[in-house]
């Protein structure tokens, strides 16, 4: 079995403190599941600062460039507040996925059946729901030029945000999910705004070519993002993939994700392009959840959703299907059996803190 180089960030705030269960699991999966992880950890956000001053050193930076995936766990908080701006702790993040060039962020929504009950949506529209958002993240109106506010000498300012997409970055973001859609159920459906904004029209126009170039075999509808954010709450069973730019993809990964329950039970992927060489992509796994410096210390940090970010590691970066699914069935055992962080109880079931819920996923695991 190949090795992999794995590189930690646990970051500051719960982030170290579900950080360590997730190494649980990595041990666990190198003594068990055939697995030859080596790690190295490092420095980021807060504690990175609070160290060196810096929100990332060139050095963790380089071991990130380098390593086959990173695992962050998160960053920021009320203690770095007064910082420089471009060393506060978020600076850390944005700094890693602008470098690594993550291009791609994937935001999957699945319903685990003991949590089925927890979602403000009926039981039977969420029940059983594996859907995949794939987000543009390093284009779109977030980076497009002009960017800025200006005085118009009237009493009046004008704030400009520009919509910028390039071909390459539509086509790149649309193979990824048509690849993705090939290890699910052969369906994507793209949504832009083509009826009001010339990208959309662009968006729409080189997603159905990347499709005719070798995706046909995959399932391609579209619709206009504000109807899919409609039906993404009417009848969200219906999508299989959803591919979609920085801008809705931000707001739709959000409604997707709440659909099935807490911040603490949700993982992410960033994924940049194929090297050209090895075909390998960079990537970072993390938590959608922040520090949470109001639950910091207290043991109360649920370690799903960064478990979880390690299960998509084993999925999207080392194409180990088998153990990823493992690794979802003892999170899915874990809550069938009634285990509950604070965050996800809703009375009844067995309170337990972040060390036991994730000795419990391990148990499971044996
Ligand atoms: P947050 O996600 O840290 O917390 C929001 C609420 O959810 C809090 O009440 C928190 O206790 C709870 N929560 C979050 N994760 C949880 C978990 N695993 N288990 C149990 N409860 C959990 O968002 P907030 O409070 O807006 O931001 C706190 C700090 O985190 C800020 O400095 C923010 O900039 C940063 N942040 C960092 C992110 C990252 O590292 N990727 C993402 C989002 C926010
Ligand atoms: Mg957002």
């Amino acid at each position: 079995m190949a090795s992999h180089n794995l590189l930690l960030l646990p970051g500051d705030g719960i982030g170290p403190e579900i950080m360590e269960e997730v190494k649980k699991v990595i041990s666990w999966f190198n003594a068990n599941g055939g697995t030859d992880f080596t790690t190295e950890e490092g420095l980021v956000g807060g504690s990175a600062y609070d160290a060196h001053g810096q929100s990332i050193s060139e050095e963790d930076m380089a071991k990130a460039m380098s390593a086959d995936a990173v695992i962050f766990g998160a960053v920021g908080g009320p203690k770095w507040d007064d910082v420089p701006y471009d060393v506060r702790p978020e600076a850390g993040l944005l700094r890693l996925r602008k470098d690594m060039e993550l291009f791609a962020n994937l935001r999957p929504a699945i319903c685990y059946p003991a949590l089925a009950d927890a979602s403000s949506l009926k039981k039977d529209v969420i029940e059983g729901l594996d859907i995949l958002i794939v987000r543009e993240l390093t284009g779109g109106v977030y980076f497009g030029e002009p960017k800025e506010i200006t005085d118009l000498g009237n009493g009046q300012k004008r704030g400009v945000d520009t919509q910028v997409y390039d071909t390459y970055e539509i086509e790149r973001i649309s193979k990824v999910a048509f690849e993705l859609a090939r290890t699910r159920n052969n369906k994507v459906c793209s949504m832009e705004k083509r009826n009001v904004m010339k990208s959309g029209v662009l968006w729409n126009e080189v997603v159905t070519q990347t499709h005719k170039n070798g995706f046909e075999d995959v399932t391609l509808e579209h619709m206009l993002a504000d109807a899919g954010g409609m039906q993404l709450v009417r009848w969200p069973k219906q999508f299989d993939v959803i591919v979609t730019d920085n801008l809705f993809g931000d707001m739709l990964s959000d409604v997707a994700a709440m659909l099935t329950g807490s911040l603490g039970m949700l993982p992410s992927a960033s994924l940049g392009a194929p090297d050209a060489k090895t075909g390998k992509r960079k990537a970072l796994y993390e938590p959608v959840h922040g520090s949470a410096p109001d639950i910091a210390g207290t043991g109360a940090a649920n370690p799903i959703a960064m478990i979880a970010s390690f299960g998509m590691a084993l999925r999207y970066s080392f194409e180990m299907v088998e153990a990823a699914d493992l690794l979802d069935k003892a999170i899915a055992n874990t809550l069938d059996k009634g285990l509950r962080t604070k965050d996800i109880a809703a009375g009844g079931e067995t309170t337990v803190n972040t060390t036991e819920m994730g000795e419990a996923i391990i148990a499971e695991l044996d």
